[in-house]
C-alpha cells in the first residue's frame, strides 16, 4: 500500500492549477458529494472548501448532499448519485461500518467513489478507489505525548484526573483519538481516566457531558481531553458557568483542556492559554479532491492512501516537540500571526 502526504499543516494553503480539458476527457465532470453534516466549525470549513473548489462554472458540477449526520442518508445520497449516473462520489463518512451494500452498487455501476476525511471499514477494499485524510489515531499520540511531556516539564508527578468528551461514536476521528488516550491511560500509571461520555463532536452537547461530569466530579477533575473544537468551547462554557477555571495550573483547581482541529476560534482560546494544545486537523479538502479527480481523469493510479499532515499549537512553551513513534514532530508555539494565517 502506497502511502503519501500532502503538506498542508500550520499554513493552509495547498495552491492547484485549474485543470486544462485534455483529448478524449470530458468538458464538464458530475460530481456527488455526500457530507456528513454540519456539526462543527471544522464541518462547515470542509464543507466550503470542497463546494468552492467544484464551483460554479469551473470544470465540475457538484451535486452536494448533506447527511444532517445519518449514515442512512449518506447512503441514499450514494443511491440517488447513482441514479443521476454521477462521475465520481465523493463521500466523508459519518461512521466506519455499513457501507458495503452501498459501495458495491456504485462499483457496479463503474462509479469511482473518493472517500476523504474519516474512512470505510469494508472487506473488500476494491469498493472504493481512493482514501484522503488525518492520521488521527497519531493527532492523539502527538496530544498525549505533549500532556505527558508538559507534566514532566513542569516537575508535577502527582495523579491527573481526566474526563474525556469523544466523538461521535464510530467515527474515524473519535476511534483514532480515543484510541490513543486509552493506550496512553494505560501507560501512565498517575493518569486516571475518570469518564468518557460522546459530545457528538457539537458545542451543544459538549457543555451538556461537561456539566454532567461537573456535578458528578466537580474539583477532582484535573483534565478534559476533548475530541474536538466545538466540544471544547462547549466545555468551556460548562466550567466557567460552575465558578471553576480553564487553565494549566492543576495544582490550584484550574482545568486543563486539550483539544484537536485548531479552527481560528479554537486557536483564539488556545492563545489565551484557555485551550492548553491544540492538534490540528485540516478540513482544506476541496482542492486535495480535484487533484484527485483529476489524476483519475489523466488515467492515473491513485495511492489508496493519502495522509494529510498536520501541526500541533499551544501558547505553553514548556514542550517544543514531541516524539511519538520513533518520529520528531514540532510544536508551533503559537502566535496572532499563525491566527491570522488562518481561513476557517
Ligand atoms: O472527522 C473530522 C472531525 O469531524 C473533526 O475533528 C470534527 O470537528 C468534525 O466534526
Amino acid at each position: 500500500m502506497l502511502t503519501v502526504f500532502l503538506a498542508s499543516g500550520c499554513g493552509d494553503r495547498i495552491d492547484v492549477e485549474s485543470p486544462t480539458v485534455q483529448e478524449g476527457q470530458k468538458e464538464t465532470l458530475t460530481i456527488g458529494f455526500s457530507q456528513v453534516g454540519s456539526e462543527s466549525d471544522w464541518r462547515m470549513a470542509s464543507t466550503t472548501s470542497v463546494r468552492s473548489a467544484f464551483s460554479e462554472g469551473s470544470r465540475y458540477n457538484l451535486i452536494y448532499d448533506d447527511a444532517q449526520q445519518k449514515q442512512e442518508n449518506q447512503i441514499k445520497a450514494i443511491r440517488k448519485f447513482i441514479d443521476q449516473d454521477v462521475d465520481y462520489i465523493l463521500l466523508d463518512p459519518i461512521t466506519e461500518s455499513g457501507w458495503d451494500s452501498a459501495l458495491q452498487e456504485a462499483r457496479d455501476s463503474g462509479i469511482p467513489v473518493i472517500v476523504c476525511d474519516r474512512r470505510v471499514a469494508v472487506e473488500d477494499k476494491d469498493l472504493y478507489t481512493a482514501w484522503i485524510g488525518s492520521d488521527f489515531e497519531l493527532e492523539g499520540k502527538r496530544a498525549c505525548e505533549w500532556i505527558r511531556r508538559f507534566f514532566e516539564e513542569k516537575g508535577y508527578h502527582e495523579a491527573v484526573n481526566i474526563v474525556h468528551i469523544q466523538g461521535t461514536l464510530g467515527a474515524t476521528a473519535q476511534i483514532g483519538r480515543s484510541a490513543a488516550l486509552e493506550e496512553a491511560v494505560r501507560n501512565n500509571p498517575k493518569w486516571r481516566l475518570l469518564d468518557q461520555q460522546t459530545g457528538e463532536f457539537t458545542q451543544a452537547r459538549g457543555r451538556e457531558v461537561m456539566e454532567d461530569m461537573l456535578k458528578r466530579f466537580g474539583d477532582r477533575i484535573n483534565l478534559v481531553f476533548c475530541e474536538n473544537d466545538n466540544e471544547a468551547y462547549g466545555a468551556i462554557e460548562a466550567i466557567r458557568a460552575a465558578g471553576m477555571r480553564p487553565g494549566t495550573d492543576i495544582e490550584n483547581g484550574e482545568i486543563m483542556i486539550v483539544s484537536f482541529d485548531s479552527t481560528r476560534k479554537g486557536l483564539e482560546y488556545t492563545l489565551d492559554g484557555t485551550i492548553a494544545l491544540n492538534t490540528e486537523c485540516s478540513p482544506l479538502y476541496g482542492p486535495r479532491l480535484t487533484e484527485l479527480v483529476d489524476s483519475l481523469e489523466r488515467g492515473e493510479k491513485l495511492p489508496k492512501d493519502t495522509f494529510v499532515e498536520e501541526g500541533q499549537f499551544s501558547t505553553y512553551s514548556e514542550v517544543d516537540s514531541v516524539q511519538v513513534d520513533g518520529k520528531e514532530y514540532e510544536v508551533t508555539p503559537l502566535t496572532r500571526e499563525v491566527i491570522d494565517e488562518r481561513a476557517y
